[in-house]
């Protein structure tokens, strides 16, 4: 058996470890931060509904086939799909992980910093008796700066390399627990203030009153792109978790409790900011920084709001932090599995290459913001090739191979190991897998690209 595996692996030791840590994954950036930021963009409410669409339809099938490749490849998903599928090229599904783990972290590492910046922020009682404008001047210097953000970036880049070097089970199940919590509570809170504000009739019907003549077919691919990028899938975040999962756990009960979860995070920050955005005369498509220029105002409100944006800009770091951990470990057990990299140098390989990837974008929103391709700077392009293309196309070849390849046996065997799995259930999966998640992405990519049209 050794020789099968010559990596000593982990294992998660409870069940609450792999919902936590898949959870952790999960939520993150793309919860409170991104969420809300192209909900802005793309028009509200119809943006929402699309959206929650792809993730029932799409995104719950794909953590599904993500978990059962997974704990039946027992590795990086590079190895899981050649071991699954020997001299076949569907390794390669894996190798484009790996560059997507790369282009995200790379942003997802600015955006972390800033939520650094704005601890420190924060502690400084910097948001007190600041109107809208001024807080909005307040992060607009900040982030067009050269020198700050990339320090910021890089400190949350160093933690997140050392935690990946500390271990999959110490590093990240302790941090999961306790602390995601919390942040729920907080965001709780904040909602309870942002409803009793003027502006939030008019923010939650922004949020939910679906007006379709505000969707264009870039909204659609962006909602797709961004329920692969919310769940982590695509690129074999969860492949890699599921390689952890020893065989006891229930598969689809921890699929639908992370994609609940997850979903349920991204509502309450929506339902905090939008009233907000409206009360304070935001512009709801402000772009990256619409939570950075919002949330402070409701901070400045509620009593106790120093403690409370301390916190929360804490833990929306910390948030940060289990999902950038899970992104990094997809490139370093490939580094480490497949080519044979030690792992503590495959860690620091592949953080300073990142690193340096993530200064260029910290720079594409300042002194860089001329350099653009397809009109779009560095920070967007490298956001848009990774949500909006390789991990919609990562989850269809996931999907097709789960559903094609793998097929009903195989699949029901690997979730009857420590689960129930009824024929309804695993005929809808398998529908779900083998045709309407693959032609739908197909769609809706080509269509967005400009492709194809209706
Ligand atoms: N899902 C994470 C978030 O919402 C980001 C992420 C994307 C993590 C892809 C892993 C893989 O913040």
């Amino acid at each position: 058996m050794e020789k099968l595996n010559p990596t000593k692996r982990d294992n998660f030791g409870s069940k609450l470890g792999v919902v936590a840590a898949a959870a952790g994954s999960a939520i993150g950036l793309g919860n409170i931060w991104k969420f809300p930021y192209i909900t802005g963009v793309y028009g509200g409410g119809a943006f929402l509904f699309v959206y929650l669409g792809f993730i029932l339809a799409i995104g719950l099938p794909i953590m599904l086939s993500e978990f059962v490749i997974g704990r039946k490849g027992g590795r990086n998903p590079f190895g899981a799909f050649k071991k699954l599928a020997p001299n076949t090229p569907w390794k390669y599904v894996g190798l484009m992980g790996v560059a997507a783990a790369f282009m995200i972290l790379s942003f997802y590492g600015v955006i972390a910093g800033w939520s650094i910046e704005y601890v420190i922020k924060s502690l400084g009682n910097q948001f007190h008796e600041k109107s809208p404008a001024e807080l909005n001047t307040l992060f607009s210097t900040f982030q067009e700066s050269t020198i700050t953000p990339v320090l910021f970036q890089l400190l949350f880049m160093v933690a997140t390399g050392a935690i990946v070097m500390i271990g999959i089970k110490k590093g990240i199940e302790k941090f999961s627990k306790i602390l995601m919590p919390v942040l729920v509570l907080i965001i709780i809170i904040l909602d309870v203030k942002a409803l009793s504000l003027d502006g939030a009739a008019e923010g939650l019907r922004f949020l939910f009153y679906p007006d379709f003549s505000k969707l264009t077919s870039e909204g659609v691919l962006s909602a797709l792109g961004h329920a692969f990028f919310t769940l982590s899938l695509g690129m074999g975040t969860i492949i890699t978790y599921g390689s952890y999962i020893n065989k006891k756990n229930n598969l689809i009960h921890t699929a639908i409790q992370v994609t609940v979860a997850d979903t349920v995070i991204a509502l309450l920050a929506g339902i905090a900011i939008f009233p907000a955005v409206f009360a304070f005369g935001i512009e709801e498509a402000s772009g990256p920084g619409l939570v950075f220029i919002t949330l402070p105002n409701v901070f400045e409100l509620m009593p106790g709001g120093y403690f409370f944006s301390i916190l929360f800009f804490v833990l929306l770091t910390i948030a940060a932090l289990t999902s950038s951990i899970s992104i990094l470990e997809v490139a370093v057990s490939y580094f480490s599995e497949e080519l044979k990299i030690k792992r503590r140098n495959a860690t620091i390989l592949a953080t300073v290459l990142i690193s340096f990837l993530g200064i260029l974008c910290s720079l594409s929103m300042g002194i860089m913001k001329d350099v653009t391709f397809f009109d779009l700077n560095f920070f967007d392009l490298l956001d848009w090739i990774s949500a909006n293309m390789l991990l919609p196309l990562g989850g269809m070849f996931i999907a097709l191979f789960t559903g094609w390849y793998l097929g009903r046996k195989k699949i029901k065997d690997e979730i009857l190991h420590g689960g129930y799995i009824s024929k309804f259930f695993l005929n809808g999966f398998l529908f779900l897998v083998k045709i309407l998640a693959p032609v739908a992405i197909a769609v809706v990519f080509l269509h967005g690209i400009g492709l194809i049209s209706f």
